[in-house]
């Protein structure tokens, strides 16, 4: 029975496309007083849906629905609802499922048919141990009721940095992202141009591996302590590259993207940047909250597209949103289109589209075209050493050293023309559950 009545009870909602199962587990848990039974859902859809609404602890997962899957819905809850812990309910046969549903999110799984102390014990578990995400979580809503001030009085030092947030990004895997955030991030240093690189790709960061860098710190430990931020702490975190650039790292593990809220690394961004002139984000290709947050801090996002069909029809999908966005508003105006991959050799240019073409179709012009070259490349980060910093004065180098000036010119005559963001902050109360429809 339940632990004690001083703590909270555990809200759970139940997902199983089987009206029995639903309901001998809503039955079971009736018998326990610290847990209440939220909601139920026959389809995954229905379950995102729900779980938006209710905001439950923990969430009871079937694996095969109709309309959408345990997998997919788990992935959407854990982004969008990252208090909510969701356990996998499935049948013995599954081992692959529930590798995957791991990846997906999901923090425990029970194996049908269930027992009532199983049951129990696992739900206790899962909740006890998302307490630290709970708690977190908590604190950044207080801090975003506090409209766009700063989380606290950081005690850092006080530097004079121009603080201009770049986000790189493409909806299409592989399409170049860490390519070019690395290298414009090399590109813009100089003496007196003061540049961080930041991988927010917190699942599957490479950009140690671009610039052969070794860390045990990575963004994690400072979005863990982001109320707490000092100067020593950050020093020690971020890494300098041989070439004066430095660099904050993802973490090691896909797994421990999970305890890292949206609105921490947002805040830690905003938080970084007053101390750099350049502020170099390197993303996944994934288009969620935190890459929302991103994109509402940019002053400037480079959306990457290689001259390719599915290339081109995401990055139709991501325009269209950007247009139509209400919050945050005018991310079309930020947008720096790239053409990554570019061949003018008939054979290897085979099959992709014209430049021309991509911008009629897309009513964007191109900004820069930055060549296919496997060999150099590819070269360049099996060295560890940027494109840039080694074959700047030739082709595909000489392009990206021109993408790093023209984002360098434009943010630097527009100073005043773009404002970042509006601290209204009535979006990242409802997430991009509400830009497609949501509830929030
Ligand atoms: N202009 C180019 N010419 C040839 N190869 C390139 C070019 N740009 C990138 N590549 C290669 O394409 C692959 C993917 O590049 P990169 O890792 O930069 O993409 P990404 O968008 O960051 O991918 P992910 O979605 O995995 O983060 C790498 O092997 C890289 O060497
Ligand atoms: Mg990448």
């Amino acid at each position: 029975m339940s632990s004690g009545s001083q703590k909270n009870t555990i809200k759970v909602l139940i997902v199983d496309d089987i009206a029995d199962t639903r309901e001998n587990l809503r039955k079971l848990l009736a018998f326990e007083s610290d847990i209440e039974v939220v909601g139920a859902a026959g389809t995954g859809r229905e379950a995102v849906e729900i779980a938006g609404q209710v905001r439950p602890d923990v969430v009871l997962m079937d694996i095969n629905m109709p309309d959408m899957d345990g997998i997919t819905a788990t992935k959407a809850i854990s982004t969008v609802v990252r208090t909510a812990a969701v356990v996998i309910m499935s049948v013995q046969s599954e081992p692959a499922y529930l590798r995957q549903a791991m990846l997906a999110g999901a923090r425990d799984f029970l194996t049908k048919p269930i027992s009532s102390e199983e049951l129990y014990a696992t739900i206790r578990r899962v909740y006890e141990r998302n307490e630290p995400v709970r708690l977190q979580e908590a604190q950044m809503s207080t801090v975003a009721k506090s409209k766009g001030e700063p989380v606290k009085a950081h005690r850092l030092t006080p530097t004079a940095g121009a603080g201009h947030i770049i986000v790189v990004y493409s909806p299409q895997a592989g399409a170049g992202v860490t390519t070019l955030a690395t290298n414009v991030a090399s590109a813009l240093m100089r003496q007196d141009t003061r540049v961080l690189l930041i991988d927010c790709n917190l699942q599957f960061g490479d950009v140690d591996a671009f610039l052969n860098l070794q860390s045990p710190a990575t963004i994690a430990d400072l979005t863990k302590a982001i109320h707490d931020l000092d100067q020593e702490m950050i020093d020690n975190v971020l890494l300098t590259h041989g070439s004066g650039l430095k660099v904050l790292v993802a973490p090691p593990q896909p797994e421990d993207a999970y305890d890292i809220s949206p609105e921490s690394v947002k805040e830690l961004v905003r938080t970084l940047a007053g101390g750099y002139d350049f502020i170099i984000v390197d993303t996944s290709p994934q288009f969620d909250d935190m890459t929302l947050n991103l994109f509402e801090l940019a002053e400037r996002i480079v959306l990457v597209c290689n001259p390719t069909i599915p290339a081109i029809r995401n990055t139709r999908k991501i325009l269209d949103i950007f247009d139509h966005l209400a919050q945050p508003a005018g991310l079309s105006e930020k947008v720096i289109f790239v053409l990554n991959r570019v061949s003018n050799d008939k054979d290897r240019g085979r099959g992709t589209v014209p430049t021309a073409s991509i911008e009629n179709h897309l009513k964007h012009p191109v900004k820069a075209t930055i060549p296919l070259d496997d060999r150099a490349v590819l070269t360049a980060v099996n060295q560890g050493v940027p494109l840039v910093a080694k074959l700047k004065s030739r082709s595909p180098g000489q392009e990206m050293v021109d993408l790093a000036e023209l984002i360098r010119r434009s943010v630097e005559s527009e100073d005043d023309a773009i404002q970042p963001e509006q601290p209204t902050d009535a979006r990242s109360k409802s997430g991009i559950r509400a830009l497609f429809g949501g509830a929030g």
